[in-house]
């Protein structure tokens, strides 16, 4: 791929008829819903970095020790001269851990919405891992993705970090991991961060901090929609709240509207019950054989799986069955 093919994104573009057009179905649909993918603006980039940080947010912190101690284990076991493809890579931290353990890679493939994080991710790297190919693609790898012609022919290792697979619902999960199998090809292997099932009282204030950085994280969606999608939400009047949904072994993250109101989103008016909600986020928390279990649905054997001492967190090692 040619640098510069792929389109950067300037987000002080006023109004985008496709974010739009996406809010509106989700807000106009009997259960209000907005998609989590539109929570990584540039400034929704920079508090969710913030979110990694949070004494209460075990996730990312677990997940880089957990992969910190067992990269020389998987640079052992994955193949050389394969290409890491990144899927949600909005940086390189987790990756350069990883590619530092393997053996010669052959490319660095990072999939991710935020097209100006991918900019500087390679401008970085360029810098970081001279000779390395630095492949992006802008997109969202909810959809089926063609590889890029620079790996065609080289043996691929995925890589889904940070538990961006509990996004999706158990049927979009299998979707995603087919697609990922079809993408990566008959040999490939896949490393995927996994969440756990663990108590509520360490759930909740994971999503919901006392510095009240992921309800900023959460509302910046609303501030996001008043500049992009022509809407005019009032702030003041929705508030962030994370519940635990145990049967369908989830948190969810709903903004609340704080009394009746109505509201407009390109020129489309959209009424709030007092206590409605819209449902912004799903963060599934699997267990072990359950993560297996759906994999196994989409093509994949599980070769190895590891957690952190807690049992708070797993990182997968699975193999495309050549079916
Ligand atoms: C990036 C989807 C893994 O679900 O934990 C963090 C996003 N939302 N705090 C998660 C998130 C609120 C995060 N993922």
């Amino acid at each position: 791929m040619p640098d510069g093919s792929f389109a950067t994104q300037d987000s002080s573009v006023p109004t985008d008829p496709h974010l739009a057009a996406e809010a509106l179905e989700g807000l106009l649909a009997p259960t209000k819903t907005l998609p989590p993918k539109f929570f990584y603006d540039a400034a929704g980039c920079a508090l969710f970095d913030d979110i990694t940080r949070l004494p209460e947010y075990y996730v990312t912190r677990t997940e880089r020790a957990l992969l910190g101690s067992i990269a020389p284990e998987l640079g052992e076991l994955l193949p050389s001269g394969a290409a890491l493809v990144e899927f949600g890579a909005s940086d390189e931290a987790k990756a350069s851990l990883l590619i530092a353990h393997l053996r010669t890679p052959a490319a660095y493939v990072p999939i991710d919405i935020a097209a100006g994080a991918l900019a500087a991710l390679r401008a970085r790297m360029a810098r970081s891992h001279v000779g390395l190919p630095v492949l992006p693609i802008a997109a969202d790898f909810i959809r089926p993705l063609a590889p890029p012609a620079g790996i065609m022919g080289l043996r691929a290792i995925g890589f889904f970090p940070g538990s961006t697979i509990g996004n999706f619902d158990p049927a979009q999960a299998e979707r995603f991991l087919r697609g990922a199998h079809h993408m990566l090809g008959p040999n490939a292997y896949f490393v995927v961060g996994v969440d756990l099932r663990k108590p509520v009282e360490i759930l909740i204030p994971a999503y919901d901090d006392a510095q009240g950085v992921t309800a900023a994280f959460n509302l910046n969606l609303l501030t996001r929609l008043n500049r992009e999608a022509a809407a005019d939400f009032d702030l003041a009047r929705f508030a962030h709240q994370a519940r635990w949904n145990d049967e369908e072994g989830r948190i969810e993250m709903h903004l609340v509207s704080r009394g009746a109101q109505r509201v407009s989103v390109a020129g489309t008016p959209i009424s709030f019950a007092d206590g409605e909600s819209i449902h912004t986020e799903n963060s599934y928390k699997h267990s072990v054989p359950g993560f297996l279990t759906l994999a196994a649905r989409a093509g994949w054997r599980g070769c190895r799986v590891w957690t952190d001492p807690a049992r708070h967190f797993s990182i997968h090692l699975l193999q495309a069955n050549s079916d």
